[in-house]
């Protein structure tokens, strides 16, 4: 019998390319969303599979989250409100999805001993040196309440693997991009400069655009989150996951601008939660998981690019 993985934030841009990847593996996929964030599109290409069921959910209700954990092997936790804007803007909604939430997963989890992965995410760090990248022991500094309730439910989710024995396994993915992300302002950087960039719209840059990103395509995302997911030596740990290499959103515009395209620069909404450097050292993933990333950034932009093309995104 395959066994079966618990998918919260299935049908959200990283949770529906894990699905992706664990029905590739053979794995049965049983989805929870709530689709605030997510949408049956994003899942729609599993529809007709019979390893697949997806369930409407919210993370917040515990008795309903606690009725998906019939015969579930592992759970794979990836539902989170996301936006770091917004979550200035209403820290208690982030709270409740993101800190609640996460622990109406972990109590669920204890209740049946299932193995559970926390995708947390590199937010929670402080800013790298000109030099290096960041590692899992560098200072974690969390510059908005995305970041803090993201950082609040990782220590949840140890404090179980401490004082439960529950396996639980901690994972901070860098920025993540491609098909499926949101081009609106709640989505990713990498997303929306593309569609601007087909619409024939500027692209506009918060702040002098040195600010940099270590910016990972989605299906080496979703492969790091399944191997960590089924690796035992993954237990108990945190992981990074990124290429190793960081760009400026400057030179992220250059690459992504064709043509005409213009490039400005708009006044940072707030510049107090921005993080100036974000570059991973993924030494760790590597030797644990023997885990690296395959797809080079002008690849992935080829793949995005050419995927809102046919989508008429
Ligand atoms: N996108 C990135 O660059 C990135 C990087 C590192 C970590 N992460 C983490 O990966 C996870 C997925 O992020 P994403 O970029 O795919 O975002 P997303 O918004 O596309 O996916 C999140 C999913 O969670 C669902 N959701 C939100 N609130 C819910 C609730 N209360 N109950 C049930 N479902 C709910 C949404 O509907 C959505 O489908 C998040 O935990 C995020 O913190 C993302």
């Amino acid at each position: 019998m395959a066994e079966t993985a618990l998918v919260t934030g299935a049908a959200g841009f990283i949770g529906r390319w894990v699905t992706k990847e664990l029905l590739d593996r053979g794995y049965r996929v049983h989805g929870y969303d709530d689709f605030s964030g997510g949408s049956r599109e994003n899942v729609a290409a599993f529809a007709d599979d019979p390893d697949f069921t997806i369930v409407e959910g919210d993370i917040r209700d515990a008795d309903r989250v606690a009725a998906q954990f019939d015969d579930v092997d592992i759970c794979l936790h990836l539902a989170a409100e996301i936006d770091v804007h917004e979550s200035l803007n209403d820290p208690g909604s982030h709270f409740e999805t993101n800190v609640v939430g996460t622990q109406h997963v972990l109590e669920a989890c204890r209740q049946t001993d299932t193995r559970l992965t926390l995708v947390g995410t590199c937010m929670v760090y402080d800013v790298a040196d000109a030099d290096g990248g960041i590692d899992e022991g560098h200072p974690v500094d969390p510059a908005s309440p995305y970041a803090g309730t993201k950082l609040a439910g990782e220590d949840i989710a140890m404090s179980y693997y401490h004082g439960y024995d529950l396996p639980v396994t901690v994972l901070r993915p860098f920025n993540t991009y491609g098909p499926f992300q949101k081009a609106s302002n709640a989505g990713g950087v990498v997303s929306i400069f593309t569609k601007r960039d087909l619409a024939g719209e500027t692209l506009k840059i918060y702040g002098d655009g040195t600010q940099t990103r270590d910016l990972m395509y989605a299906t080496d995302c979703a492969r790091f989150i399944v191997e960590a997911s089924t690796s035992d030596d993954a237990v108990g740990e945190v992981i990074n996951a990124g290429t190793g290499e960081d760009v400026s959103i400057n030179k992220l515009a250059e690459l992504i601008a064709t043509g005409d395209t213009g490039i400005e620069h708009v006044e940072h909404h707030h510049p107090q939660s921005e993080i100036d450097r974000l570059r991973c050292d993924p030494t760790k993933a590597h030797e644990l998981l023997g885990w690296e990333p395959t797809v080079s950034l002008e690849e992935g932009v080829d793949r995005l690019r050419t995927w809102m093309c046919e989508k008429e995104i």
